[in-house]
């Protein structure tokens, strides 16, 4: 399984660190690009840096380079995710500026029909916002909210970024058992 982690400035990074760790545990190769504006968003909500991701299954990028592999439609892979998408990201995404490597390669995503999962992390939502996310929707992405529900009664943060990386990993077919299914009540 071939995924890329696109992390961008917004709050919400321990959804994309929990999700990473699932991804790496269920032995995917990963494509990372984490913007310059997540990097400090990153160290203040989670304590981790860019060295937590060196892995040996995983490429990371940086952000203004479009000279690299992923760039390129030729490029096959089973989906994208960011995560937690600013504003800034997801606005251009949906108008196709393709000016950093996370636009063109989510631009690649959509072209080539590959799955583009973008989870939003703002609110409350302007109308631009909304805007964008229906053009994103219409055009094949997957807009998946940061928006974590409390019926399993988490304990912790992780218990919440938990229920996203579950929610995630349905839109990628991949099995998991993060969260229990709802059960109905009697
Ligand atoms: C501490 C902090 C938290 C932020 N949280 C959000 C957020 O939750 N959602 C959002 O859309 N932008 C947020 N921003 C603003 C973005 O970081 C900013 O628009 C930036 O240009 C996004 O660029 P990027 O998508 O290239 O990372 C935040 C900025 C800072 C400094």
């Amino acid at each position: 399984m071939k995924t890329i982690i696109a992390i961008t400035g917004a709050s919400g990074a321990v959804y994309a660190k929990h999700l990473f760790d699932c991804l790496c545990k269920n032995g995917a190769e990963l494509h990372l690009i984490i913007t310059e504006n997540a990097k400090g968003i990153l160290k203040d909500e989670t304590g981790i840096d860019e060295g937590y991701f060196k892995r040996k299954n995983v490429s990371i990028y940086e952000n203004s380079n479009l000279n690299v592999k992923i760039a390129s439609g030729s490029f096959r892979f089973d989906g994208m995710v960011v995560i937690p998408a600013s504003m800034g990201t997801l606005g251009r995404i949906a108008n196709g500026y393709s000016n950093n490597l996370i636009s063109r390669v989510a631009d690649v995503a959509l072209k080539e029909r590959r799955k583009l999962i973008i989870v939003p992390r703002e609110t409350p939502l302007n109308y631009i916002h909304l805007k964008n996310m229906l053009t994103l929707s219409r055009a094949g992405a997957v807009i998946l909210p940061a928006s974590p529900a409390f019926y399993h009664k988490p304990k912790d943060i992780d218990d919440i970024a938990r229920f996203i990386t579950a929610r995630i990993l349905n839109q990628l077919d991949i099995d998991n058992d993060l969260i229990p299914p709802y059960a109905e009540k009697d």
